[in-house]
């Protein structure tokens, strides 16, 4: 598989770009000018994000995530909500660093064994993380096959936040949902952005329900009373966009206008009014692929759940909503599968580029069809005395991660810098923007060296006051 081989080494590229920006870690890289003898070390139990320490892990990329899980939901009885899981993940990796030890994340569920190469390692667990010594070590470079036979009871895990995520338990199966680094509550994983990786999925539940991952559906099959549905996504994809979710769902499956096959899975307790406006969803791929390319994947298509997290979010390939899609919700999802998905924050700290352009996308949306133009929204949001003025949008801390100014301070940034530069190199550099991160990360300071290189103008000023200064911007 080429492609997966180019998108590994961009992910291992980021990896080493991120231990030089981050300064030195503590972890030992084998010496430039020694190759010959290795250094083993253990791997760092986190990607170096400043927001979630834990997240993520060092000295390894991760290439594939095959998951072959068993669940339960449920029972129809009261409280507590609770599941069954088993799983047993096969993870395909490179060690970025000569390694006798490495980490995997892995929360609220209990490894039973780990295999590296078909050798039985040893384990231990912490609260967050899976420590794996493989035998014999692996030097820098060598692929291996990791397998990590593991399970447990599934609650309704919280962010830092209190908002729900990961592998949420309901009644009629689990909704799957976990950004920012809640893929640790149902599989083994580097979870990070900077660590993309291809995945595939074999999901067995109790006849009658469905699992619904990410990619196409490439088979369904019942025996004994279960149902095993498989999922292949072979396009590379950050961890906390992976999604398996369980319910009563119908698959309605079509062909939208630019080529894309679709797959919406809809809860049968959700009414068809919830989500009419999924029928959009066509004209709006060929809308964004007209501001910011192809559409950069296999397949799309949503995922409407009767029971709610509160929020919708952009699981790669298959977008989540809870109870109820709408309009601009549903353009906002689908603009994330390039900013977002196909190009992912390097830090969390970057997530205005998410959610900025995500926002952008709604307005530039909305002047499309007829309503405010890009122009009145930004003027409506500058003009309002409840706009929140003091964060810094570039930083906006752990807590700060899915509000407001990340949104909407994001989406006037976009607008402003439009106006700036104009349209043609505006949308020049939304192009370029995916072409040249399209796999991989970026961060903020990615995208202010490439709108200065698209406009050919010194945009310093600019993103210092609308990005980093925590104020109304007065002049630009
Ligand atoms: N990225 C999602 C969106 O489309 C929001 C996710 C909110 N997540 C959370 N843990 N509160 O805007
Ligand atoms: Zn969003």
């Amino acid at each position: 598989m080429p492609s997966r081989r180019r998108h590994a080494l961009l992910a291992l590229g980021s990896a080493v770009a991120a231990i030089a920006v981050m300064g030195a870690p503590a972890v030992a890289l084998a010496a430039p000018g020694d190759p010959g003898t290795p250094k083993y070390g253990a791997g760092s139990d986190g990607a170096g994000d400043p927001y979630f320490p834990l997240a993520g892990n060092g000295g390894t990329d991760v290439l594939h995530y095959d998951l072959d899980l068993d669940y339960t939901p449920a029972p129809p009885e009261p409280a507590p909500i609770e599941g069954h899981l088993d799983g047993v993940a096969t993870i395909d990796l490179v060690a970025t660093q000569d390694l006798d030890r490495f980490n995997l994340d892995l929360r609220g569920l209990t490894a039973s064994s780990v295999t590296v190469d078909g050798k039985p390692a040893t384990f231990e667990q912490t609260e967050n993380e899976l420590v794996i010594t493989p035998r014999p070590k692996l030097k820098s470079g060598a692929e291996a096959q990791v397998v990590v036979t593991y399970g447990g009871t599934t609650i309704q895990p919280t962010d830092i936040e209190g908002a729900l995520y990961g592998w949420v338990t309901t009644r009629d199966g689990a909704m799957v949902v976990s950004e920012p680094e809640g893929s640790a509550t149902w599989f083994p994983v580097n979870d990070h952005p900077t660590d993309k990786s291809s995945f595939s999925f074999e999901v067995t539940v109790p006849e009658g329900l469905v699992a619904v991952a990410n990619g196409l559906l490439t088979g369904s099959s019942t025996a004994d009373g279960t149902t095993t549905w498989t999922w292949d996504a072979p396009d590379p994809m950050a961890a906390y966009l992976a999604t398996a979710s369980v319910g009563d769902f119908t698959l309605d499956q079509y062909t939208a206008p630019n080529g894309t096959p679709i797959i919406d899975a809809l809860d049968q307790d959700v009414l068809a009014s919830q989500y009419v406006d999924l029928a959009l969803t066509g004209e709006m791929l060929v809308f964004l692929e007209g501001l910011y390319g192809p559409y950069p994947f296999n397949s799309y298509g949503a995922i409407v759940d009767d029971d709610s997290v509160g929020y919708a979010l952009e699981t790669q390939t298959r977008s989540f909503f809870s109870r109820r899609a709408r309009e601009g919700t549903i353009v906002h999802e689908l603009a994330h599968q390039w900013m977002g998905d196909e190009v992912s924050t390097y830090r969390w700290a970057d997530i205005w580029l998410n959610e900025g352009w995500a926002t952008y996308s709604e307005w530039m949306w909305n002047e499309f069809r007829g309503r405010d133009t890009a122009q009145e929204a930004f003027d409506a949001y500058y003009a309002d005395p409840e706009t929140e003025w003091g964060t810094v949008v570039a930083d906006p801390g752990p807590f700060g991660l899915f509000l407001s100014p990340v949104y909407d301070r994001g989406a006037a940034t976009l607008h402003a810098l439009r106006v700036k530069i104009g349209d043609d190199a505006f949308f020049e550099l939304a192009q370029t923007w995916v072409e040249r991160f399209g796999g991989g990360t970026a961060s903020t300071q990615d995208f202010a060296d490439l709108a200065e290189e698209v406009s050919g103008q010194d945009l310093d000023a600019f993103f210092e006051v609308w990005l980093y200064t925590p104020e109304q911007p007065l002049s630009w």
